[in-house]
């Protein structure tokens, strides 16, 4: 690998308290796993870069998040979870808080985006681990097509009703 991809591939190069990516973040959901990695190229992004600089970094990362979430939560949706599962109820929480360091930073608290990004990564190995794969887990499992969001035989989740979020830690 040359030295400028390698530069440019954040989850090669983890910064401290960043996402060191490895298999073991995997869920079996290919797009899943495909934001999952983006997640991390944004977070470690932001943890490389000197405090003055983070904010529009910071800001990219909330939306690409936003969206990440809204996936998840559009697919729980369309195989039979209830609209306030535990693991949408977790993407919430998380959001808000994302949300409430960027006044904290703004009013001069420069280091809270980079203490965020350290508690995150901590966070997202377990969600990844558990909540996701679980959600990964669950749509193999109804037959749902993450790529085209369809599913091969809707009637399958008919009958589906997920309360918790799916994974082995939660029922
Ligand atoms: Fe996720
Ligand atoms: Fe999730």
């Amino acid at each position: 690998m040359d030295r400028a991809s390698a530069t440019t591939d954040a989850t090669l190069e983890t910064p401290a308290g960043g996402v060191a990516w490895s298999a073991r973040l995997l869920t079996g959901d290919a797009r899943m796993d495909g934001t999952h990695v983006e997640f991390a190229q944004l977070l470690n992004q932001i943890l490389a870069t000197p405090e003055a600089g983070q904010l529009p970094l910071y800001q990219t990362f909330l939306q690409h998040t936003r969206d990440h979430f809204a996936q998840e939560d559009r697919w729980m949706q369309a195989t039979g979870f209830t609209v306030d599962n535990c693991h949408t109820e977790q993407h919430q929480m998380v959001l808000e808080t994302m949300q409430s360091v960027v006044a904290h930073y703004q009013s001069g608290q420069t280091e809270m985006l980079s203490r965020m990004c350290q508690a995150l990564a901590e966070w997202f190995d377990g969600h990844a681990a558990s909540m996701d794969a679980g959600l990964a887990q669950h749509l193999s499992s109804v037959g749902f097509d993450s790529v085209s969001e369809t599913l091969a035989d809707p009637s399958r989740v008919r009958h589906v009703v997920v309360s918790g979020c799916g994974s082995v830690s939660c029922s």
